[in-house]
């Protein structure tokens, strides 16, 4: 079978908001898209690796005429491409090259919280660095890395502070699916800006508390892109990097392609489809098979109407390739029948978002959970079906499961493991949680504006035999 469905109730889709600026094609050239090259480690042993990631200012081309002032991780926007092999041990340089605080939050990796995941606890003061060091215990996946500091999130990520973070394992390296990076296997970080006079930002003039959107797609940082296509397989790796926007996706022809993985591993079995929803801060894998088209083809991804990247083909070897049947192995966790569903509630919208009913206050532990014990938790979208928004509620600290979507099977694509799904107003999603690192997490909306709104809370995952740690929480003040 084919999905030929967004599966999203259409009127959630950001189109029926008021503040929801659709996207145009921009008055500029194509240009080859911009593939960032993998970040260099410093250092690597058999079994470490050392890597110095800088936050950094800089200048980017990206309309013609003037450069666009832009800030990136060793680079002048978004960043270069960073790979974590699992089991290794990896120590992390984090510089602060930027005039102001920042902090470096490993979105999807299963590392301690809340100083090494990165969210607000966790500030790298101008001029400074600081160490981290972890080993990743999880299955292969694209995560990512960008600015999380409370609540300025939202104005750092559209300055361009975000990038693609691949963790590999011996599993997925031995499928046959592609992996060559850069050449039939590549990241598509999907989001969307306003550029005013000189092509500047000016996030504060465009600001909106249901999310900044633009209407010039930008992808990768580059303004219409096209990518050469050599080989007849070719796997995207899409991010939706986007302050607020949704994008629904579908090639040109109505090409069916394959999706293989989401947010945090591959998904059991290959799911053929024509069109994909992502929320954002979700991930998800596609590969595309270009048997049937010839050098000199073009096939375009659109959202909606709009092109947002065109293949260009050129000649490829023939490819009979098969993607595995069997991708993955979800080891679910059990749920021991007496422990009760925990609740959660997202509601209202504009300055109005909150969690259970409160806003976000950073001094604040609002839950806790042990450790290795899987919970069932209910995340409620309270907004009204006809003219509420989807709001992606992601959860740091941990890889969930999609159960159900009120009490209906979740999507097709929903069966690996994820750390962000997207919420529809008045709907129920249960997700299955288990924290397997003691720490103290965030959990929030991930419509940055949202999140940055107070729309967000922090859930202590403890180790019941051992005493409960006092971590030291960031104070709203020293800001
Ligand atoms: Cu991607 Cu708390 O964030
Ligand atoms: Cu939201």
């Amino acid at each position: 079978t084919v999905t030929t469905d967004y599966f999203f109730d259409e009127k959630a889709f950001d189109k029926q908001d008021g503040a929801y600026i659709p996207l145009r094609v921009a008055d500029a050239p194509e240009k080859p898209l911009n593939v960032p090259p993998l970040l260099k480690p410093d250092k690597e042993t058999k079994d470490d690796v050392y890597y110095t990631v800088t936050a950094q200012a800089g200048e980017t081309q990206i309309l013609p005429g003037a450069k666009t002032k832009t800030w990136g991780y060793n680079n002048s926007i978004l960043g270069k491409t960073i790979v974590y092999p699992a089991g290794k041990h990896i120590h992390v340089t984090l510089q602060n090259h930027l005039p102001e605080l920042t902090t470096f939050h490993w979105h999807g990796l299963l590392v301690t919280g809340p100083y090494v995941d990165g969210g607000c606890h966790a500030p790298v003061y101008p001029g400074e660095a600081k160490q981290i060091d972890f080993t990743l215990n999880q299955p292969a996946a694209t995560t990512w890395l960008h600015a999380h500091p409370c609540p300025s999130t939202a104005e750092q990520v559209w300055h361009g502070l975000a990038t693609m973070v691949l963790v590999t394992d011996k599993h997925s390296s031995e499928l046959n699916i592609p992996n060559n990076y850069g050449v039939d296997d590549i990241p598509v970080v999907l989001q969307d800006r306003i550029f005013h006079e000189n092509n500047q930002l000016d996030y504060h003039a465009d600001y909106n508390p249901d999310g900044v959107t633009g209407p010039t797609a930008m992808i990768n940082g580059t303004v219409n892109p096209y990518f050469d296509v050599t080989t007849q397989k070719l796997r995207l790796r899409l991010l939706d990097g986007a302050n607020r926007r949704e994008w629904r996706l579908h090639l040109s022809d109505d090409l069916q392609f394959t999706q293989i993985a989401g947010d945090e591993s591959l998904l059991p079995h290959p799911i053929k489809m024509t069109h994909l929803m992502i929320t954002c801060a979700e991930r998800q894998e596609i590969v595309i098979d270009f048997e049937g088209y010839h050098e000199g083809d073009e096939v375009t991804l659109f959202s909606d109407d709009t092109p947002l990247l065109k293949f260009r083909i050129h000649k490829f070897a023939k490819d009979d390739s098969v993607i595995p049947e069997d991708l993955f192995t979800v080891k679910a966790p059990t749920v021991d029948p007496q422990t009760p569903v925990r609740k959660v509630v997202m509601s209202g919208m504009d300055e109005g978002v909150e969690i259970d009913g409160k806003k976000f206050q950073i001094q604040r532990i609002d839950a806790t959970q042990p450790v290795g014990k899987a919970q069932y938790w209910d995340i409620v979208n309270s907004n009204d079906p006809k003219q509420g928004m989807v709001h992606p509620f992601h959860m740091h600290g941990t890889e969930f499961l999609v159960i159900s979507r009120n009490g209906h099977e979740p999507y097709p694509n929903e069966h690996g493991f994820k750390d962000t799904v997207g919420v529809n107003p008045g709907e129920t999603v249960r997700i299955l949680v288990r924290f397997d690192l003691p720490g103290l997490y965030m959990y929030h909306c991930h419509i940055l504006e949202h999140e940055d709104g107070g729309m967000m809370a922090q859930i202590q995952a403890y180790e019941p035999d051992k005493p409960m740690p006092k971590y030291k929480l960031m104070d709203m003040e020293t800001l």
